[in-house]
């Protein structure tokens, strides 16, 4: 059966004493709050809080992940972090391929595709993201443009390196927002995104993979959302700042 995931990007917010303060606030909570069995918990905090979140993540019911990762493998590239140094820290997850990553850091599929390559060398686990702008959900071009994502970023794969990967769908129009995809519209790209899988990998690839739901999700439209039968989950942005949403999202299933 494959994992619900409620993961927070929380991009780049918070200073350190912050961040050490929802941290602390998130394990409090935690010890109090009902999570299913299958539902995983990964906390994606900036870079240099990395170190501290696995700290408490030892004492606690989350996991850690990383906002990104460089697509070469080490040498003289200023400011990158390679996967070798993400697993040094014992690190679960990565980010890769997120919408701002791609609009504002000319991230390619190819890019995607090294970066991907990198961090299965390293037994992390990326989270892939893909997703339409405005103007091509307006000219029903999203189903092309998703398709496009994941076969040039992942289709490379074997099967076997195939199941460790996570999609999470984020049309670039409901990030901060507050317009929400519609249950129904995500249901749709999730169903075609499997079935994508399923053509290239076999229907029990796809059905082991976790498709996350992100875009203004929140406590308010989560548990719909994650009703639907082809969402698993949700990659979280501005609900995951906040301990008490970031949990009741991670209880809506
Ligand atoms: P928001 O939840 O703030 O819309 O962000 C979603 C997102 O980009 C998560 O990666």
């Amino acid at each position: 059966m494959r994992k619900h995931i409620v993961a927070g990007n929380w991009k780049m917010n918070k200073t350190f004493e912050q961040a050490d303060d929802l941290i602390n606030e998130i394990v409090e909570k935690l010890e109090t709050t009902e999570l299913d069995r299958n539902t995983l918990l990964i906390l994606c905090p900036p870079f240099p809080y990395l170190e501290m979140t696995s700290d408490y993540a030892n004492d606690s019911y989350f996991m850690v992940g990383a906002q990104d990762v460089s697509s070469h493998k080490e040498g003289a590239y200023t400011g990158e972090i390679s996967a070798a140094m993400l697993d040094s820290m014992d690190l679960d997850y990565c980010i890769v391929g997120h919408s701002e990553r791609r609009q504002y850091h000319g991230e390619s599929n190819a890019m995607v595709a090294a970066k991907v390559d990198q961090l299965l060398k390293h037994d992390i686990k990326p989270i892939v993201c893909c997703g339409e702008v405005l103007a091509e959900r307006e000219s029903e071009k999203q189903f092309d443009v998703v398709k496009q994502q994941i076969v040039e970023g992942l289709f490379h794969l074997s099967a076997e390196q195939f199941s460790n990967i996570v999609i999470a769908y984020e049309p670039v129009w409901a990030i901060g927002t507050g317009k929400t995809a519609t249950p129904e519209q995500a249901q749709e790209i999730h169903a075609f995104i499997r079935n994508l899988i399923a053509e290239k990998y076999g229907k029990e690839v796809a059905d082991n993979t976790s498709i996350l739901y992100g875009g203004s999700c929140k406590p308010s439209n989560a548990k719909e959302i994650f009703a639907q039968a082809d969402v698993d989950g949700g990659l979280i942005g501005g609900a995951c700042l906040k301990a008490v949403d970031f949990l009741a999202i991670a209880t809506s299933f």
